[in-house]
């Protein structure tokens, strides 16, 4: 990992409105790096589903290879309507987030200025999601018999490691502690009878004399509790599954998945971690030059603190929430600015 004020970025625009939204973000960061007076070299990686459809994969055969002396990956989105997902998930951003043991998922939910919850304006919403990223539901484990006969049949095995829960937990742990010392575990121990129960043993080791007020609660009623108390949520901690759904709850909660940012980070940084928003690839509005950059500006600010550059970080958030709170908005927030408008009014905040 480079500790020093030069820093290589793996730029993965992606699909769709990646290829928006990722210059978007990149132009900021340029702008904050001569401000703060680091360097970012920019490795644009033109994978995705085009380069599927030229050499039948997402990325090279050495991709990860590519990507492993760099210092993070900034993507933007992957996924297309002729292509299936199982090939662009699990041909790009799965196993860069396993290659990589990007471990933890960090989604913080926020509600932004300028941006209406569907919730009542008196709800306060400001919490953080942290998903266990590379095992769980989501295995490898598994297969499909008598495929196409009447007696077909799958299997999917979920695979939770003493390991992986516990780093999951210590990161959700020390995190809870930086906040306000509150972690709520999600689990579905009374109906998933092996993996919950193993989930709730390993958080309470290692939550347990680490200075934070632990509670656990099962999934569905986790899941009615964003949408009817967000406020009485910080930090939580939940399985791949639990937590990508959980996250996509909360960024609705907080308004509009287009704000939402995401970070897949290997915490000991022996491998370079990856920075993208929460949304995909929006074939709906792709080339429209309307989609919101403000998740993977977010998602820009998230790299930048990893990278050492909190107050480059500090900076960019204050920028768009500026900007936001002055009115100036995508469709999808209720207003008119195009990607590229709303990007110059960011620019314009930063200097
Ligand atoms: N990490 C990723 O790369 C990722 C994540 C989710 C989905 N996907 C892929 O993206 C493709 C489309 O998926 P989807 O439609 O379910 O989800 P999506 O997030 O791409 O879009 C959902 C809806 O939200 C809107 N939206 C999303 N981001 C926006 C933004 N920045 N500004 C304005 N509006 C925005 C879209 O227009 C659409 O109506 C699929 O192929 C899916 O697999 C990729």
């Amino acid at each position: 990992m480079n500790t020093s004020m030069s820093h290589v970025v793996d730029v993965i625009a992606g699909d769709g409105i990646g290829q928006e939204v990722t210059p978007a973000a990149v132009r900021c960061i340029d702008v904050l790096a001569v401000r703060h007076g680091f360097d970012v070299t920019w490795r644009d990686r033109p994978w995705g589903s085009d380069y599927f459809r030229k050499h039948g994969r997402m990325m090279p055969v050495d991709g990860i290879e590519q990507l492993s002396d760099g210092d993070a990956i900034f993507l933007g989105a992957v996924g297309t309507p002729d292509i299936p997902d199982v090939e662009t998930l699990w041909g790009l951003l799965i196993p860069i987030r396993r290659e990589f043991l990007q471990y933890i998922n960090l989604r913080p939910v926020r509600v932004l200025p300028g941006v209406t919850s569907p919730l009542r304006a008196d709800k306060q919403v400001d919490l953080v999601i942290v998903r266990e990223n590379v095992e769980g539901e989501y295995s490898e484990v598994g297969g499909r018999l008598y495929r196409g006969l009447p007696e077909e049949m799958a299997v999917q095995e979920s695979v939770f490691t003493r390991a992986g829960i516990s780093r999951a937990a210590a990161y959700a742990v020390d995190l809870a502690r930086s906040r306000s010392g509150r972690l709520t575990s999600a689990t579905k121990s009374n109906g998933i009878i092996h993996t919950m129960p193993f989930w709730d043993e390993v958080v309470a080791v290692i939550a347990g004399g680490a200075g934070v007020e632990v509670d656990k609660e099962l999934i569905d009623a986790l899941a009615a509790r964003v949408v009817l108390r967000p406020e009485s949520l910080d930090v939580i901690v939940a399985s791949n599954l639990f937590g990508d759904i959980l996250s996509d709850l909360a960024g609705a909660v907080a308004g509009s998945i287009g704000v939402a940012p995401s970070a897949n980070l290997n915490p000991p940084k022996d491998h370079p971690s990856m920075f993208e928003p929460v949304h995909g690839s929006a074939p709906d509005i792709a080339g429209k030059g309307v989609a919101n950059p403000v998740g993977q500006m977010w998602a820009g600010a998230m790299m930048l603190e990893h990278l050492g550059q909190a107050s480059a970080a500090a900076d960019l958030t204050a920028a768009f929430e500026t900007v936001l709170a002055s009115g100036t908005r995508t469709r999808d927030l209720g207003g008119t600015a195009t990607t590229e408008e709303f990007t110059s009014a960011v620019v314009a905040a930063l200097a």
